[in-house]
């Protein structure tokens, strides 16, 4: 097991990546001074695969099992979990547990923010995007019919518990698509991981603890730095601006958002290497990278009017328009602006020039 302690304004929050944790898991928060869960919340799906077992180990009588999809990353859904543990009589003092996907953690984070001022939580995180990008970090929230986590908290989880053997039931293509955060967070701040991206590798093979704690590490440093996203954390966004509007263009349907997040980084690395900022040797890394996620669904059939419209309304742009974050040699620059026209090119690169 590897362990990692993250400092933030909240204090520590302590993350373990390891195999087995699941059936330890009693243990493990004893070791981090924390109270028994008294709550353990998951979905439909990944309920029956751990979360009851985990109830059960906790000595809980059930785990409450949300509806599963991103269509119910909704606030119904929190004010529900607050009514359920105020009928459980869940004091202040208390912690819940959160196991699942993102859409787990970032519901029951943002409900545990809420709950009496504030419960203690931990994540359980069970998709490899939530293992390296949504349980890290605190940034928790529920979707608005207006766009994507527009409510939510920064609300740092006291323990994550990374149990990669999980990875083993997640269907292929959700692993390739969360493939996509680490090869973000590797672009940033760990170039060498990229040698080691490979959706396909046995989830028994060693190399996937290391490449989850290694991923962590990258977030965890900069969420250190700067945890309320001031500046350096913008650096996360990296793929997202374009990617998002990809998803919302797309009704949510055609693209898992680490797919989308790929074909963002697709396109920032075009703009930035025709801006001189990227050097060829480089970029062909980053691409050579994202190549190893195909296939991706393609994008086509999208009108470019479509797009702009919801860049336009992305949660990182101001009066003056949506600051990008562009790769560069050696990392990244925050807060560029990109023109109409650059975005036109970029997509019919990426094939979409046949508007519908
Ligand atoms: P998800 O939570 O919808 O999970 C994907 C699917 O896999 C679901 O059907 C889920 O039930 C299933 N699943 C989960 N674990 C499984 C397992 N081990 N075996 C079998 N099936 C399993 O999607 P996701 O990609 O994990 O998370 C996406 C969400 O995360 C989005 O809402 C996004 O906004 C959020 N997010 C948050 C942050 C953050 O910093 N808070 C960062 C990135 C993404
Ligand atoms: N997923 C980006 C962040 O946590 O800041």
């Amino acid at each position: 097991m590897q362990e990692l302690e993250i400092q933030t304004a909240h204090g520590p929050s302590q993350v373990l990546v390891g195999r087995g944790l699941l059936a330890d898991a009693t243990r493990l928060v004893d070791e981090c001074a924390l109270p028994r869960p008294r709550s353990v919340v998951s979905n439909t799906t990944v309920g029956p695969l751990y979360g009851r077992v985990l109830a059960t180990a906790l000595a809980l009588e059930r785990c409450t099992e949300l509806p599963d999809g991103e269509e119910h990353k909704v606030w119904p859904q929190v004010q529900g979990l607050c009514t359920e543990w105020l009928d459980q009589g869940l004091h202040r003092s208390d912690a819940v547990i959160a196991i699942g996907g993102g859409v787990v953690t970032d519901t029951v984070g943002f409900a545990s923010s809420i709950y009496m001022r504030g419960v203690r939580w931990i994540a359980a995180p069970t998709t490899l995007l939530a293992m390296v990008d949504a349980s890290v970090g605190g940034k928790t929230g529920v979707n608005l019919e207006h766009g994507k986590n527009l409510i939510g908290t920064f609300w740092q989880p006291s323990l994550v518990l990374v149990d990669v053997d999980t990875l083993e039931t997640l269907p292929e293509r959700e692993r390739r698509a969360g493939m996509a955060e680490v090869i973000k967070s590797a672009w940033i701040g760990d170039r060498d991981l990229l040698d080691l991206i490979d959706p396909s590798r046995p989830i028994s093979d060693p190399l996937w603890e290391e490449l989850v704690m290694r991923t962590i590490q990258v977030k965890a440093r900069i969420v250190e730095e700067d945890e309320r996203e001031a500046g350096l954390r913008k650096a996360l966004n990296l793929g997202h601006s374009l990617g998002h509007a990809l998803e919302a263009a797309t009704g949510y349907k055609r693209f898992l958002h680490g797919e989308a997040v790929a074909w963002g980084m697709r396109a920032v690395a075009a703009i930035a290497a025709e801006r001189g900022l990227l050097a060829n040797p480089w970029r062909r890394q980053l691409e050579a990278a994202i190549d190893r996620l195909e296939p991706l669904p393609p994008v086509v059939g999208m009108a470019p009017d479509r797009i702009l419209h919801h860049l336009a309304s992305d949660k990182k742009s101001d009066d003056s328009g949506v600051a990008w974050v562009l790769p560069s040699d050696g990392g990244v620059v925050l807060d560029q602006r990109v023109s109409i026209e650059e975005v036109q090119d970029v997509l019919e690169t990426l094939g979409s020039s046949a508007a519908v």
